[in-house]
């Protein structure tokens, strides 16, 4: 996959190249394309906004920079605008996303695009119901969520498919050495060595820690006779 970015900050990327996705970069699995639309500017002192027609505080994004910025690119694939009006992203979404072979992020920063900016996107996405000062971390998120999913970027291929929300449901809890801390004991099932009776336990655990921590993930799960038997349990604790 090729993930093209525009921002005016591109140096703060470094996070998506160290680690895993760092390690999927310099083994080819993906490539992240870093392009400055300031580069794009005419005028001598590199402006990228201007203050708002109809007056008011703040500045402007201009539209022109970023569209010679997106039309410098020999291809695109689906264009993306980071702003908090857009939808909220998820899961699904990155699951999307991680079947399309080029995506380009569009990151604003501190003051708001022109309005015909929104036109050059396939899509407007957020990060979720707050404000941050730009959309260079909401761009990093979604594209982690997004390039952890290719095929090679995990160590282990079966670590992005068991984990929570995939399967629509929380992660359950996990254990390692030592099986007993200051008194805080490991469930004795995860020693027993009875594979089918672990299964099961995390299964269960799974939904125990939805049901407490995201009820609203079950609300259109279509559950299972033992799901449902384990949530009457739960609720009569
Ligand atoms: N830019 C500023 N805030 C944002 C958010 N919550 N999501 C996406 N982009 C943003």
């Amino acid at each position: 996959m090729k993930v093209n970015v525009l921002t005016l900050f591109p140096d703060m990327f470094t996070p998506l190249q160290v680690s895993m996705l760092g390690r999927g970069l310099e083994d080819g699995k993906w490539d992240l394309n870093l392009v400055n639309f300031r580069d794009f500017t005419t005028d001598v002192h590199h402006h990228v906004d201007d203050s708002p027609y109809g007056g008011g505080a703040g500045m402007v994004l201009q539209i022109m920079p970023i569209k010679k910025a997106l039309d410098s690119l020999p291809s695109k694939g689906k264009v993306i605008i980071t702003a908090p009006q857009g939808k909220t992203f998820n899961e699904k979404m990155a699951q999307d996303w991680a079947k399309e072979e080029e995506l380009t992020f569009i990151c604003g920063h501190y003051e708001g695009f022109d309005q015909r900016v929104y036109d050059l996107a396939d899509e407007t996405v957020s990060i979720g119901d707050y404000v941050l000062t730009g959309g260079e971390l909401p761009t990093m998120s979604m594209i982690d969520a997004t390039v952890r999913l290719l095929p090679g970027i995990l160590g282990n291929s079966a670590s992005s498919v068991e984990e929570s929300f995939s399967h629509g449901l929380l992660e359950y809890p996990q254990y390692t050495r030592p099986a007993d801390f200051e008194g805080q004991k490991v469930p004795d099932v995860l020693t027993s060595g009875n594979h089918q009776k672990i299964a099961e336990w995390r299964h269960k655990e799974a939904l125990r820690a939805t049901y407490l921590h995201r009820p609203d993930m079950l609300e259109n799960r279509q559950l299972t006779k033992e799901e449902r038997n384990w949530l009457k349990e739960f609720e009569q604790n």
